[in-house]
């Protein structure tokens, strides 16, 4: 079996798959195959045994009479619908990713946080089975979690994949040899923590691609890099999909959508020795200008918030922290 995962993504439903039902009023409810078991509403149930065998794309009909259409889940799908510990990021994000840091089949990518593991998931199908993905997660039980989402989506574990519980700072020197990775995917509160691990492992030319959720953080991370000196001018924006509703003469952008989900920012990694060429336009004051007083613009509040490592927390961007109780339970449910 291929472990991109290709057979269970073609032919005909089999036992043991995940099937997306969409109902009339198109509600979503994903089932796991299984022979003489029933789905149930409180408008009757269907027999899973209707839907195994039958082809991806068919329609069937509950003992009620109502009709469900049964789809395989796509990867932007499932990941939207999987158990979570760390909030996920989501597919339009994801596909930026791949294209931006020009993740290619056959690439040796580094990735951190690995969090519930949906964007490991994108980038191991990018690499493909001929490529590596390191990952690294600080906390064990979101590893674990990644782990059995991603084994439950490639029906094995990815040849590709090796996934380190602990703090990248710490551990990606122990585990790749200096110079020898192509990208490197950082998505965690704070990356600029990691530019020296990273800018040593990565090879001459190599991306480097961050994802952030606050305009704090984009420009902590942006100023890091710059201040580094062996990193190129830093590209920052966003990306904001708004879906459409299409009813007849009634086409028109759909009213709700995700306003925010982060700021992307990337930049390459020099040849050692090499200095970025200068900057053109004199660079604005930062943070550390307005922390310290100095050359004071009356202009600028002095209640910026300043560097020090303790404000950087979840709570303090605003994350939701799923509670531990929460996360055992995921835990439990994903790994059994
Ligand atoms: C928002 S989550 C990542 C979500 C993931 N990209 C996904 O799509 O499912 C951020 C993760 O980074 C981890 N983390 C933060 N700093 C880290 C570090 N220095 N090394 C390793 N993991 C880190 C956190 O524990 C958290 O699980």
């Amino acid at each position: 079996m291929s472990a991109t995962g290709s057979e269970l993504r073609r032919g005909p439903f089999a036992e043991g798959e995940r099937v997306q039902l969409t109902d009339s009023k198109g509600r979503l409810h994903t089932i796991t195959l299984a022979p003489g078991k029933q789905f149930h509403t409180h408008r009757g149930y269907l027999q899973h045994d209707d839907l195994i065998g039958s082809p991806d794309g068919s329609t069937v009909t509950n003992t009620a009479g109502f009709q469900y259409l049964a789809l395989r889940p796509l990867l932007a799908d499932y990941v939207m619908s999987m158990p979570r510990g760390a909030a996920v990021v989501y597919p339009k994000d994801a596909g930026q990713i791949v294209t931006m840091a020009d993740i290619f089949p056959g690439a040796v990518v580094v990735e951190a946080g690995v969090g519930s593991g949906a964007l490991s998931m994108s980038l191991l199908r990018a690499v493909g089975e001929s490529g590596r993905l390191h990952s690294f997660e600080r906390r064990e039980d979101f590893a674990d979690i990644a782990m059995a989402n991603a084994r439950a989506y490639f029906g094995t574990d990815h040849p590709a994949w090796t996934v380190t519980v602990g703090d990248l700072v710490e551990s990606l020197p122990g585990h790749v040899e200096p110079g020898s990775v192509d990208r490197v995917v950082l998505d965690m509160l704070a990356p600029w923590e990691c530019l020296d691990v990273v800018g040593q492992a990565l090879t001459p030319g190599g991306v480097l691609i961050c994802y952030v959720a606050t305009a704090t953080q984009l420009s902590k991370v942006a100023e890091a890099m710059r201040d580094a000196g062996e990193w190129t001018e830093p590209s920052a924006w966003e990306s904001l999909v708004r879906g459409w509703h299409l009813e007849g003469l009634a086409v028109r952008p759909q009213h709700r959508m995700h306003g925010h989900t982060g700021f992307l920012i990337t930049t390459r990694r020099l040849a050692p020795g090499v200095t970025p060429p200068l900057r053109k336009r004199r660079p604005g004051k930062g943070y550390d200008d307005v922390a310290s007083g100095a050359d004071a613009d009356p202009g600028v509040p002095e209640a910026l918030p300043g560097a020090s490592a303790e404000e950087w927390t979840p709570e303090a961007i605003g994350e939701r922290v799923p509670s531990d109780k929460r996360v055992r339970k995921v835990r439990r449910s994903v790994t059994g």
